[in-house]
C-alpha cells in the first residue's frame, strides 16, 4: 500500500497514520518527525530546518525531496508506506511523482482530513506527546487513563512542540492553504483524491480510512 495522509496541521495525520501503519504493516513516513530528529540531533539539516519549523513556515523542496528519496528507499518500505506531511507543495508532488515512477511504485491513494479552522486550533494547542516513548495525548480529547502517567510506557514527562504556540500555529495554517492546498486538485486530476471527514470521532475517522482502502481494492495484512 503506496499512500498519501493529507490535511492541514492538526487535522490527525499523524493519528491515523500510526493506526495504518499498525493494521497495515507498512512503514510511517512523517517529514515533520523527521525533521525533528535533526533538530534534535543538532545535524546541519536541522539546524537549516529549525528556525524555519518555529516560525511555521515550509522547509525548501530540494532539502525534504533529498529526504524522502532516501527515506524510500529503505528496506522497511518495501511493502508500502503512508506519507504523514508529504508532498506540502506541488514541486515535492511533482518529485515524487518522479521517485515513484522510477521504482515502478503505483500511489493507491490521496487521502485528504477535511477538519473546520477553529477546530485545528483547538486540537494543536491541546497537544502533548510522552517525552520517553511519543505516545501522543491531548488535554480535551485524549487524556492519559492516569493522569500525569502515560499509557504506553508509564513516563511521568511530557513535552509540547514549540511550533504549537497559537501564534505560530496561524502561520502554518496559512502555509498550508497557501502552498499545500494546490496539491489537492493536482491529485484529483489524477483520480487518486478521496476526502474524508476529519471532523468525526478518531475511531469514526479510521473507519472512513478503512473504507476507502476497502473501495480501492487495499486490505489489511
Ligand atoms: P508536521 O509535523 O508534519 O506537522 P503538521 O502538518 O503541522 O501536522 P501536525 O503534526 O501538527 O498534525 P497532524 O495532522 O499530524 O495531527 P495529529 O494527528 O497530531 O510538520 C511540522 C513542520 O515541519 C512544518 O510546519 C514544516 O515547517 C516542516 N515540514 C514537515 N514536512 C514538510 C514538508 N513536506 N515540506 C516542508 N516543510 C515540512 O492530531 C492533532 C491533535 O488532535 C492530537 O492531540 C490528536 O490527539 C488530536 N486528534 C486527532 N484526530 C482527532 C479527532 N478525530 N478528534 C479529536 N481530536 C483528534
Amino acid at each position: 500500500m503506496e499512500l498519501i495522509l493529507l490535511g492541514p496541521p492538526g487535522a490527525g495525520k499523524g493519528t491515523q497514520s500510526k493506526f495504518l501503519e499498525t493494521r497495515y504493516g507498512v512503514a510511517q513516513i512523517s517529514t515533520g518527525d523527521m525533521l525533528r530528529a535533526e533538530v534534535k540531533a543538532g545535524t546541519p539539516i536541522g539546524l537549516e530546518a529549525k528556525g524555519i519549523m518555529d516560525a511555521g513556515g515550509l522547509v525548501s523542496d530540494d532539502l525534504i525531496i533529498r529526504m524522502i528519496g532516501e527515506r524510500i528507499s529503505r528496506p522497511d518500505c518495501a511493502k508500502g508506506f503512508i506519507l504523514d506531511g508529504f508532498p506540502r507543495t506541488v514541486p515535492q508532488a511533482e518529485a515524487l511523482d518522479r521517485l515513484l515512477h522510477e521504482t515502478a511504485v503505483d500511489l493507491d491513494a490521496v487521502i485528504e482530513l477535511k477538519v473546520d479552522e477553529a477546530v485545528l486550533v483547538e486540537r494543536i494547542s491541546g497537544r502533548f506527546t510522552c517525552a520517553k516513548c511519543g505516545a501522543g495525548y491531548h488535554d480535551t480529547f485524549r487524556k492519559p487513563k492516569k493522569e500525569g502517567v502515560c499509557d504506553t510506557c508509564g513516563g511521568t514527562e511530557f513535552t509540547r512542540r514549540p511550533d504549537d504556540k497559537a501564534e505560530t500555529v496561524h502561520a502554518r495554517l496559512d502555509a498550508y492553504n497557501v502552498q499545500t492546498a494546490p496539491i489537492l486538485p493536482y491529485y484529483q486530476a489524477q483520480g487518486r483524491l478521496y476526502s474524508v471527514d476529519g471532523m468525526a470521532e478518531m475511531d469514526e475517522v479510521q473507519a472512513q480510512i478503512e473504507a476507502v482502502l476497502r473501495k480501492i481494492g487495499v486490505t489489511a495484512a
